[in-house]
């Protein structure tokens, strides 16, 4: 038996969590993504965020009883997990005004908690935001913005099975994904000019839907921010 250094660095996880298929497409990519977390001043391994240390049997009890021992956590809580989704990203409702063509919202996004892009992993998961606001008689707007790599094959179509990706992936068509350390301002113009009071939710919703088969989805909503924002006439 020996110590092995290599298993507290992230260089473990490479060999499959980096992954490039024989068309040269990036399929996975979350080591190179903290490659790039590290070259903004991130310090953490994988194992830091994905492995703590938490309180366990280091041995069978009915062997031998050992207490307050720590093991690493072989759970490898990620994207499927509320508090690991809440960790990575920060959001915050800047500013909301109404114009003569709408209300006016920005909403801002930093990526502060993970030591890669945000959503990592499979290109089929996505990050939504979503920006809805109601009025008091009733009257909903929705607008979402999302956060995703979306891969093409050889016709230029869109992927949107996990179980295609590998072979049949040719290109990337966009990544709009929040990268290491990022900070993102989103812009939404909703269409309602009437003067009531109004209800403005922001949400992050982590979304990942391998087989295209809403019975197979996992969807998690992870952040919310609500405005109230008053008329100008007072009732
Ligand atoms: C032998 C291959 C292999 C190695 C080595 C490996 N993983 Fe994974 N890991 C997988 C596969 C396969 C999945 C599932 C596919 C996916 O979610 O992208 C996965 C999923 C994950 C997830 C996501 C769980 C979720 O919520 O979806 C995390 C986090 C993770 N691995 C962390 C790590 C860390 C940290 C290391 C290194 C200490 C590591 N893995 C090493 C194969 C591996
Ligand atoms: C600074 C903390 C931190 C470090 C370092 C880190 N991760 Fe993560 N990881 C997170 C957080 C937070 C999430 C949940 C947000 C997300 O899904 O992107 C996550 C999610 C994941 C997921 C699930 C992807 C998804 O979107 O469901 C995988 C796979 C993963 N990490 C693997 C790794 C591997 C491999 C490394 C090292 C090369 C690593 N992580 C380093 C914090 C970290």
């Amino acid at each position: 038996m020996a110590f092995s250094e290599f298993h507290l660095s992230s260089f473990q996880c490479a060999g499959c969590h980096e992954y490039r298929n024989a068309h040269g497409v990036p399929i996975l990519s979350t080591y190179s993504e903290w490659e790039q977390y590290r070259q903004r001043g991130g310090d953490k391994e994988c194992q830091h965020c994905h492995m703590p240390q938490v309180l366990a049997n280091i041995v069978d009890p009915k062997v031998k009883r050992v207490r307050g021992a720590f093991v690493n956590l072989h759970a490898m809580p990620g994207g499927h997990a509320r508090d690991q989704l809440v960790r990575a990203l920060e959001m915050r409702i800047m500013e909301a005004h109404r114009t003569p063509r709408g209300l006016r919202v920005k909403i801002r996004l930093r990526n502060v908690g993970a030591g890669h892009a945000v959503p990592s992993g499979s290109p089929m998961r996505k990050v939504i935001l979503r920006v809805e606001v109601v009025t008091e008689s009733g009257r909903r707007v929705q607008q979402e913005r999302i956060y995703q790599r979306v891969v093409l094959d050889k016709r230029g179509a869109a992927i949107r099975r996990d179980s295609l990706l590998f072979t049949e992936a040719r290109a990337i068509a966009r990544d709009t994904r929040l990268a290491p350390a990022e900070e993102r301002v989103e812009e939404f113009l909703l269409p309602i000019s009437v003067d009531e009071n109004l209800t403005l939710t922001a949400a992050l919703i982590y979304l990942y839907s391998p087989h295209e088969r809403p019975e197979t989805e996992t969807r998690i909503e992870f952040l919310s921010e609500k405005k109230e924002l008053f008329s100008r006439w007072v009732r």
